[in-house]
């Protein structure tokens, strides 16, 4: 059975303060009995949220902390960067890969996320790897051939070895902040096309195993109808992860 994973995307959002008033309320609330729970602050939050979330529990599987977008370099004269080494120094766990905002506004390609895959993969670093069709694509019927050719992109070159490490995220661009929900049968339906393509691209153990999020406006009152769903093994949720007592309404949601 796949425990559920939480995982709540900041995005750039908050000031300091706020981050660590967030990052503690969830951390001495959230009860991980049943489901494992990340959050995602902005980078230059991480060590304060870090240092904030240790002040209240431990940090391990059940609860820990990611990163939004790393870098697919190890070092080097790439201003602004940072890289996965960084992150693992902090004590970050996590961290998020191709959400369709970076494929959008900076242009992140398959070949970009597949990179960032194998420089995570190969450290502690655990991947969320985002895939997901715009409205258009949903409209002319290209759903599973866009996240066929995300996956496929995504995981190129990977070895089921490093493979079976990543998370998958399933985010219709078209529900993202929209407040348009995919209904739990549509996600439903991708989640099960996204663990057959697991299964073809590698075999069915790791399709079996893989965990599967759901993201685009997940919020207190449709998370357990979606988590309900044999294939949807999670959340990973966007504007509904700002407000601890929402957010904890969502992890509570998870299935046992
Ligand atoms: P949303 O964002 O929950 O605000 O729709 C989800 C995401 O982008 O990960």
């Amino acid at each position: 059975m796949r425990r559920h994973l939480i995982a709540g995307n900041w995005k750039m959002n908050l000031n300091g303060e706020q981050a660590v008033d967030l990052a503690t309320a969830v951390a001495s609330l959230a009860k991980t009995e049943h489901a494992d729970v990340v959050i995602c602050p902005p980078a230059v939050y991480l060590d304060q949220v870090l240092e904030a979330v240790r002040a209240v529990r431990l940090i391990g599987k059940d609860f820990s902390i990611g990163a939004q977008n790393v870098s697919d370099q190890p070092n080097g004269a790439l201003t602004g960067e940072i890289s996965v080494a960084m992150l693992e120094d902090l004590g970050v766990s996590y961290v998020i890969l191709g959400h369709s905002e970076r494929r959008q506004y900076l242009h992140e390609t398959d070949a970009v996320v597949n990179a960032k895959l194998r420089a995570v993969l190969g450290s502690s670093l655990i991947p969320i790897v985002c895939v997901g069709e715009t409205l258009t694509e949903r409209e002319q019927g290209e759903t599973l051939a866009v996240v066929r050719r995300q996956v496929a992109g995504a995981f190129s070159g990977i070895p089921a070895e490093l493979a079976q490490k990543a998370e998958l995220a399933y985010e219709p661009v078209w529900a993202i902040g929209t407040g348009k929900t995919a209904t739990p049968e549509q996600a439903q339906e991708v989640h099960g096309d996204l663990r057959k393509l697991m299964g073809e691209q590698y075999n069915d153990q790791l399709a079996a195993t893989v965990r599967i999020l759901y993201g685009g406006s997940v919020k207190a009152d449709n998370a357990a109808d979606l988590m309900s769903k044999p294939d949807i093994d999670g959340a990973l949720v966007g504007g509904a992860s700002l407000q601890a007592e929402t957010f904890l309404k969502i992890i509570a949601a998870a299935r046992p």
